[in-house]
């Protein structure tokens, strides 16, 4: 098994019961080989990656795997939406530099910063990963600029996304990888919003797509009775799984210096304001 090394941010959770354990203990930490991931614990190793306790974190071993594959030791792993900062503690776990932002940073090592204006150089991150809002479900802090707080049935969370997308596209040098990890949303009122598609064709407008994976959901939540009679009695689906799209910068040598530096612009979709 993986020994993650002791975290330093290790937030104590409450005392897991039988059936937790049982559901969501940690297996083996190995390399995922297909396009679908499944992994039955939020955190791998002995300690934790991020807090147990964010509502909203992302399972570790998505990035993990991520790190393995994309980067190598003493590359730049830059989270503009770094919430509890899981992305921090693999990176550390790997040997790879963390750079971590938000709006609302809940720890020392995470800056401040809107993922739409990175205070980094261009062409200057070897791999980007983000786990942005998947609506405005959760609340995460009272900035105002917190994307969180934008249904995700307005076209104003789309143009969001896009600004973050166009920016990891500014920051990352050519040739490197980015993955965004996100889910569809469903409610009574505002129906289905495939929000994992949208993202992939926002995405495209900039970077070369290089795969599609879907990430298993282990929410307590999802195994609780009253949630899938709800869903069969009221005709709708749980989401039951994540989108996690992976995407490489690729400018042609010869066109690096030359206007528009976006490879994929034949494929822009124009985002129609709202507001
Ligand atoms: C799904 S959480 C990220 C969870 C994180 N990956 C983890 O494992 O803990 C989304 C995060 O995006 C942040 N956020 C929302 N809008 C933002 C913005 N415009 N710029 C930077 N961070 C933002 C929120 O504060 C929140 O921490």
């Amino acid at each position: 098994m993986f020994k993650s090394r002791p975290s330093k941010h290790v937030v104590t959770p409450t005392a897991p019961t039988r059936t937790h354990q049982k559901l969501f203990q940690r297996p083996e930490l190995k390399l995922q080989s297909t396009t679908l991931w499944e992994y039955s614990s939020q955190h791998y190793g002995t300690g934790f990656q991020g807090s147990p306790r964010y509502q909203g974190a992302t399972p570790s071993y998505v990035i993990w795997n991520l790190l393995n594959r994309y980067t190598k030791e003493g590359d730049q792993v830059v989270d503009p939406m770094c919430g509890s900062g899981t992305t921090l503690d693999v990176a550390a776990d790997l040997n790879r530099k963390g750079i971590g932002f938000d709006l609302n940073p809940t720890r020392g090592d995470i800056q401040k910063s809107d993922a739409r204006t990175l205070p980094l150089a261009d062409e200057s991150m070897d791999f980007f990963f983000v786990d942005p809002p998947y609506s405005d479900h959760i609340h995460y802090s009272e900035d105002p600029r917190c994307i969180g707080k934008i249904s995700a049935s307005n076209e104003a969370f789309f143009e969001a996304l896009n600004a973050v997308f166009a920016e990891a596209f500014r920051v990352l040098k050519n040739q490197s990888y980015m993955a965004v990890y996100i889910c569809d949303f469903y409610s009574k009122s505002t129906g289905f919003i495939p929000i994992g598609t949208r993202c992939l064709a926002l995405l495209l407008q900039y970077f070369k797509p290089v795969d599609h994976i879907c990430v298993v959901r282990k929410h307590q939540d999802l195994e609780k009775g009253q949630y899938h009679t709800a869903a069969i009695d009221q005709n709708f689906y749980l989401r039951g799984f994540n989108h996690l799209i992976i995407m490489q910068k690729q400018v042609p040598e010869q066109k690096k210096s030359a206007e528009p530096k976006v490879r994929y612009r034949s494929s822009v979709m124009k985002i129609k304001k709202t507001h």
